[in-house]
């Protein structure tokens, strides 16, 4: 099969169901299945520390490259990609914030979306981080929320304004929490999460974390993943950049970060904005080693793979 070929078109993916989904289950079922649960959130407390190697930096991306079981197809309901192109998306009722029992064995990833340009990014990476298994908690700052209404209809008012973003099976495990909440979760120390991401990270933000500064809740959570040793990823998103931002970035690399401003690459032959959009949040996923299934790795070439020689000329 041709490399091109290789690329599955956004509608062609299929459309697993979130992990951890529930099942008709019978009310003995359902106690066996707490038994079961209790077992795999013991596993997965492990898988956590051996994904992580102790290390407070998260695993290098070979060590997710091969990894299997995350399915994060693009499903044909209400979700960012119907939202970015204007088709209107029925609102649900609105749910609890707090996840059902039956989520509690889900790790927790934090994403934090400020008010730079790629709002797509943050949708999506929290689409396949629910598909592999992930509870998330997504806080927007307020300019976010602005780019959020702009570029993706989503002006994310309350809990129901998740709807447009993710189909309910995903939605239903994200929980939202304005960053003006300053008393939000995240603001502690004990809020146990995997890692928090910055996506798309405004140069505002950026200098705030760069300088320490908590004055909302996604630079407090930023800032508390950084204290607390655990992974913190930031993807800065402005063009050009001065050297005040140059200088921000690497101070916050210095202090623990990884920083990855979103620079999609063109060797996965990309055809669609989704897949430009699949190539920065692959690669924040490789980074986090959660698994996923985004086509675009490299498989190498018999043409122009690196370490071929380049013609002479071009004529
Ligand atoms: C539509 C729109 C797009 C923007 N794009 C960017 C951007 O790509 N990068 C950036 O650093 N700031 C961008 N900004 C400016 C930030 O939103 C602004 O600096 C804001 O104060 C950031 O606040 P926050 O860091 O609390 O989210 C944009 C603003 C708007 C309204």
């Amino acid at each position: 099969m041709s490399k091109r070929n290789s690329v599955r078109p956004p509608s062609s993916r299929k459309a697993a169901p979130a992990e951890g989904e529930p099942s008709r289950r019978t009310p003995k079922d359902e106690r066996g299945g707490a038994k079961e649960e209790r077992g795999a959130a013991k596993e997965e407390r492990g898988g956590a520390k051996e994904e992580r190697g102790g290390s407070r930096h998260p695993p290098r991306p070979a060590a997710a490259a091969g990894a299997t079981g995350g399915s994060s197809g693009r499903t044909p309901q209400s979700h960012w990609l119907q939202a970015a192109s204007g088709t209107p998306v029925p609102r649900t009722p609105n749910t609890s914030p707090d996840p059902p029992r039956r989520d509690a064995p889900r790790r927790t990833l934090i994403v934090a979306v400020t008010g730079a340009s790629g709002a797509a990014y943050a949708a999506r990476l929290v689409e396949c981080a629910v598909r592999a298994g992930r509870r998330v908690h997504l806080i927007v700052t307020k300019a976010g929320r602005l780019v959020l209404a702009d570029e993706l209809g989503a002006p994310l008012r309350d809990a129901r304004d998740l709807a447009p973003l993710w189909p309910p099976e995903i939605a239903r495990h994200v929980e939202y929490t304005p960053a003006e909440k300053i008393g939000g979760g995240p603001a502690s120390g004990s809020y146990a999460a995997e890692a928090t991401v910055v996506i798309p990270c405004s140069m505002n933000t950026l200098a705030a974390l760069a300088h320490g500064l908590a004055g909302n809740l996604v630079q407090r959570a930023a800032s508390v993943a950084l204290k607390e040793g655990r992974p913190l990823v930031v993807v800065p998103r402005e063009m050009p950049v001065t050297t005040i931002d140059l200088e921000n970035m690497a101070r916050l690399a210095s202090a623990g970060a990884t920083v990855m401003p979103a620079m999609p690459g063109f060797y996965h032959r990309p055809r669609t904005v989704a897949d430009l959009v699949d190539f920065v949040v692959a690669k924040v996923l490789d980074r986090l080693g959660i698994a996923h299934d985004l086509a675009v790795r490299w498989p190498g070439s018999e043409k122009s793979g690196p370490g071929e020689q380049l013609p002479e000329s071009c004529d």
